[in-house]
């Protein structure tokens, strides 16, 4: 399927592992000239050659930490005319929220939060200048149910979708679009870290653990980092100008719901 973005100057955050990566791959092989992100160059490498392999023309490499002004500079530096803009960024670690201190609250929330707004507000003149913009962020399930130890990545990233609910309306007539994707469980370093976490709490193998929370999806497994990307592709392309201001679930039907 043609998604008629060939040639589109996209950017994607933190992009040199994982759902970031996949989204960056799925874009290169629609034709969009990608930039990608991350802190280690190695890493951003070989995520270049992945892209590359996907049929990219001429990857751009932002070694930077997307949090921080310089890194937003940056990224802005490289793809000056953005027309795609994918938002994604660590999220704070695993934690009880008693332990949460100030300090590490704000982090959060830049990272979450602050942070994709930033970047929204500096690629909007372009997008709207050509009548054509697809913003995507890579939030996370927990923004509609609570994982334990993961609050302050749900609060921001729930208050990042509260706070885009009314821009994405505001600017929706100038063909610019602004959706949210909330990803369940998917096969990631991420994902494996916080297995290896709660397998540790629970005092079992980290293959236990693994079989004990892909057994809980009803799918029956995680997602592929593939099977995201391409989601996110379609939600970039010309075709999908008609959904904005959405938050669209990939999570195998773990979050339980009727409607
Ligand atoms: N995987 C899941 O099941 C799942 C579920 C719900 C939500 N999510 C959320 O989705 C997002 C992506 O998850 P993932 O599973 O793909 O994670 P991942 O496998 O750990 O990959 C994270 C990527 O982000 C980059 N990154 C992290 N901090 C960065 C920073 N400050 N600046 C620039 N790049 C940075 C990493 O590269 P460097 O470390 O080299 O910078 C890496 O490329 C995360 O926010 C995660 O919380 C994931």
């Amino acid at each position: 399927m043609d998604l008629g973005i060939a040639g589109k100057n996209a950017i994607v955050c933190a992009s040199s592992r994982g759902l970031g990566r996949a989204c960056a791959i799925s874009l290169a092989a629609a034709g969009a000239h990608v930039t990608i992100n991350g802190r280690n160059l190695e890493k951003l490498k070989e995520a270049a050659d992945l892209c590359n392999a996907a049929g990219a023309h001429g990857v751009k490499i932002v070694q930077a930490d997307v949090s921080t002004r310089e890194g937003q500079d940056a990224l802005l530096e490289a793809t000056p005319q953005c027309d795609i803009l994918v938002n994604n960024n660590g999220g704070p670690p695993l934690k009880d929220f008693r332990e949460l201190d100030r300090e590490a609250i704000i982090d959060g929330v830049v990272m979450n939060m602050v942070t994709p707004i930033e970047l929204i507000q500096r690629v909007l003149p372009n997008m709207e200048k050509n009548s054509f913009g697809r913003i995507l962020n890579i939030t996370s399930v927990s923004v509609k149910m609570p994982i334990l130890g993961l609050d302050l990545s749900s609060g921001a990233r729930a208050a990042l979708t509260a706070f885009m609910a009314g821009p994405a309306r505001s600017i929706a007539g100038n063909n610019i679009t602004v959706n949210c994707i909330l990803p369940g469980m998917f096969d990631t370093d991420r994902l494996k870290s916080s297995t290896a976490t709660q397998a540790r709490l629970r005092g079992v193998s980290e293959e236990e653990m693994a079989e004990t929370r892909a057994s809980s999806v009803p799918a029956k497994r995680f997602g592929t980092a593939e099977e995201f990307g391409e989601l996110a592709a379609f939600l970039c392309s010309a075709q999908a100008g008609y959904i904005t201001g959405q938050s669209i679930l990939i999570d195998g039907g773990l979050f339980n719901t009727s409607i």
